[in-house]
């Protein structure tokens, strides 16, 4: 096979990472990416794109801070060049802070953030309700501008893109010799994953641009998190909610609870309410899989369900799902070399 023909599904992070990891470890590759929406209008362009990551319960700890470290480094490494602001990523100082003591007083992800330390008293004395709190220096993609950076990148590389639902992965074979499944939400009915619930998350986005330093409260509900242009207020947590109308209460509620931590953002302007479906799954499915139907085989690798976390450890699975896709190759390659014999 001179040039395997990779089938990306799904726009969101998750889809054009992928899609450019495999653009990277296998060159020969001929990529598409095939999805029903693009940015702005996915998941992913309503989160607040902070590394802060997400703990997956059933996911070994280990590899995801190892998809972290390479999430974070990665993005570093852009933050710290001329394309900085292009890619709308850049590091944001900020707090954390706690009612009673923190579950983990040093969380696995404290030596890959920068400069993390548990905040002074005089730190604590701008929080009256809070009595802990942990400062540190992270990075944050903001979107649209990182996933229309990315599908830049994409399209320096010869990747196609189309507008496309796919209702069934098979209607993709014949075309395509291996699929790569970054459906996020849209997995649920693409593969049939009953594990996989919609967390739905209301946000606003405001124009408040003395807002420089991230607080975060520690219970993961309420959030302040300043980008390049605006800043994002959250949230909400609402398990098995399909409903992508904002709620007006619930909007009135974030911004009470926001200005309770910032009392200045009472002056926020032009604010705009959002809300996304969060792919949740108890741990992330970065996996090979042989589809089979009737002898005729479809291989696929999946990467969805980040949940809460995508943005945080995006980099990592995606080259996790890039190296799969190598693998796939490999046994074509073995299968086609030994059908010639
Ligand atoms: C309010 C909110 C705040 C968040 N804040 C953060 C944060 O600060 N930090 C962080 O790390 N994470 C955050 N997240 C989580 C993050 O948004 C997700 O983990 C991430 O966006 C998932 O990316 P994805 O590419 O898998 O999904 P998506 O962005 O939903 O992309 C899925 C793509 O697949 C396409 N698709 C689906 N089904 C089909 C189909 N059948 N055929 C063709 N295409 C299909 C869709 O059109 C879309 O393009 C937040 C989420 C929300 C809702
Ligand atoms: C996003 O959705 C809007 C409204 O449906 C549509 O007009 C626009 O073309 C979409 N953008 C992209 C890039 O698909
Ligand atoms: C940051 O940029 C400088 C100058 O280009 C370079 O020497 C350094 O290695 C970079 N550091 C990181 C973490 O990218």
């Amino acid at each position: 096979m001179a040039s395997p023909k990779v089938a990306v599904v799904g726009a969101g992070v998750i889809g054009l990472s992928t899609a450019l990891c495999i653009t990277e470890t296998c060159p020969s590759c001929s990529v598409t990416v095939l999805s029903d929406q693009f940015s702005p209008n996915t998941t992913s362009d309503v989160a607040a794109g902070m590394l802060i990551p997400h703990t997956y319960p059933d996911t070994p700890i280990h590899r995801q801070k190892q998809w972290f470290k390479e999430t974070f480094t990665y993005l570093f490494a852009i933050s710290n060049s001329t394309e900085a602001s292009e890619a709308g990523i850049h590091l944001v100082s900020g707090w954390q802070v706690f009612k009673s003591p923190p579950k983990e007083e040093l969380p696995f992800w404290s030596d890959i953030v920068l400069g993390f330390r548990p905040m002074s008293e005089a730190e604590l004395q701008k929080f009256p309700q809070h009595r802990f709190g942990q400062a540190f220096t992270t990075l944050k993609c903001d979107c649209p501008p990182y996933l229309l950076w990315l599908e830049k990148r994409l399209k320096a590389t010869g990747t196609q893109m189309y507008t496309r639902k796919v209702a069934d992965l098979w209607e993709l074979h014949g075309e395509y010799d291996i699929i790569v499944n970054c459906a996020g939400m849209g997995a649920q009915q693409l593969v049939g994953d009953k594990q996989l619930i919609p967390v739905r998350g209301q946000v606003l986005k405001v124009h408040a641009p003395w807002v420089k330093l991230f607080i975060r409260d520690g219970d993961g509900l309420t959030y302040i998190y300043p980008g390049v242009h605006r800043v994002t207020l959250g949230g909400t947590r609402v398990k098995g909610s399909w409903s992508l109308s904002p709620d007006a209460g619930t909007a009135r509620d974030i911004f009470d609870r926001c200005c309770s931590l910032e009392p200045s953002l009472q002056g926020a302007q032009d604010i705009e309410v959002k809300v996304g479906l969060r792919p949740s799954r108890q741990c992330v499915r970065v996996q090979r899989e042989i589809l089979s139907q009737g002898g005729v085989k479809l291989p696929v690798v999946h990467n969805y369900g980040h949940g809460a976390g995508g943005f945080s450890v995006h980099r990592g699975t995606a080259t996790e799902a890039a190296h799969l896709v190598g693998e796939c190759i490999s046994a074509l390659q073995g299968s086609s070399s030994r059908a010639k014999l």
